[in-house]
């Protein structure tokens, strides 16, 4: 059996994981929620590393409010940075591999072309600072591990633009979505398998890689997107707007291959 290990497993991605559970029958999953491993609790990191012998950690925990992180930076660093430094110093202790997923806001936006894995970050806001914090003290630590970077995650569970473009439109009325960011949204359950195939399919180098779903929009495309998949768009008018209400500076144009 493989035994992986997986953090922050009540979050978006943590649940599409769990919902692929069970076409992997020779893997043994412990799905650990915040409540039950807090990643910045030193202790409780190396204690639960110690009582299992898991084979690989996915790390789904993260702090993920861009907006409250520029209010707040220093909980987005202690989850972001220093979480994810203690899972990185338990993989290590334990022969663990680490698969930790991070953000194309690493970037600052101003590429004109998809960004490559190689592609020098530059985060723009605190949550992106954080998120490539993180990545870095990974490398120190560990020279096995995958730190996958992914865009615009989104899937029919939980709070989500998905959800909250089809919430919004069930009460009609206009829908105001900005037409200035570019980004690729990425199904949830796509990377899910994309993550499952490292654990238990063809082998990969370790290092870091982009995954998307390769198609590039606004968020007011992909909100029209939304609308047509779920037969909303004649409930509701959608209005691109230039300005988006934001505390935190997004980057304009995020493609990563
Ligand atoms: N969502 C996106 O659009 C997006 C885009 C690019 C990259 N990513 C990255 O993809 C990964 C998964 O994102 P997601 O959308 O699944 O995020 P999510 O839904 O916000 O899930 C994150 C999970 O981490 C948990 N968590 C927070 N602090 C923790 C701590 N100290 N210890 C343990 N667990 C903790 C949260 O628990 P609570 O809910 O109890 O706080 C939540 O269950 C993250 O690394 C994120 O940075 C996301």
């Amino acid at each position: 059996m493989i035994k992986v290990l997986v953090t922050g497993a009540s979050g978006q991605l943590g649940k599409a994981i769990r919902a692929l559970a069970g076409e992997y029958p020779e893997v043994s999953f412990h799905f650990a929620e915040r409540k039950d491993l807090d990643i910045t609790e030193k202790e409780s990191v190396n204690a639960l590393f110690s009582n299992n012998h898991f084979d690989y950690c996915i790390n789904c925990a993260a702090y993920t409010d861009v907006e409250q992180a520029e209010k707040t930076p220093q909980i987005a660093f202690e989850v972001n940075e220093r979480g994810v430094a203690n899972l990185a110093e338990a993989c290590k202790a334990n022969n663990v591999v680490l698969i930790h997923i991070s953000t194309d806001y690493v970037f600052d936006g101003r590429k004109q072309k998809g960004y490559l894995p190689s592609d020098i970050p530059n985060p723009i806001n605190q949550y992106g600072r954080s998120k490539w914090e993180g990545e870095k003290r990974i490398q120190d630590i560990l020279s096995e591990y995958f730190i996958i970077r992914t865009s615009w995650l989104y899937s029919q569970r939980g709070r989500n633009f998905y959800t909250n473009i089809k919430k919004r439109a069930a009460l009609g009325g206009t829908i105001s979505v900005t037409n200035q960011e570019y980004g690729c949204p990425t199904h949830a359950d796509h990377l899910a398998k994309y993550i499952m195939d490292l654990v238990d399919g063809e082998k990969k180098s370790f290092g870091i890689y982009h995954y998307t779903d390769g198609e590039a929009m606004t968020w007011y495309e992909f909100a029209k997107k939304i609308l047509l998949e779920n037969r909303m768009s004649d409930s509701v008018r959608l209005l691109a707007t230039k300005s988006y209400p934001s505390v935190a500076k997004r980057p304009a144009l995020l493609t990563a291959y």
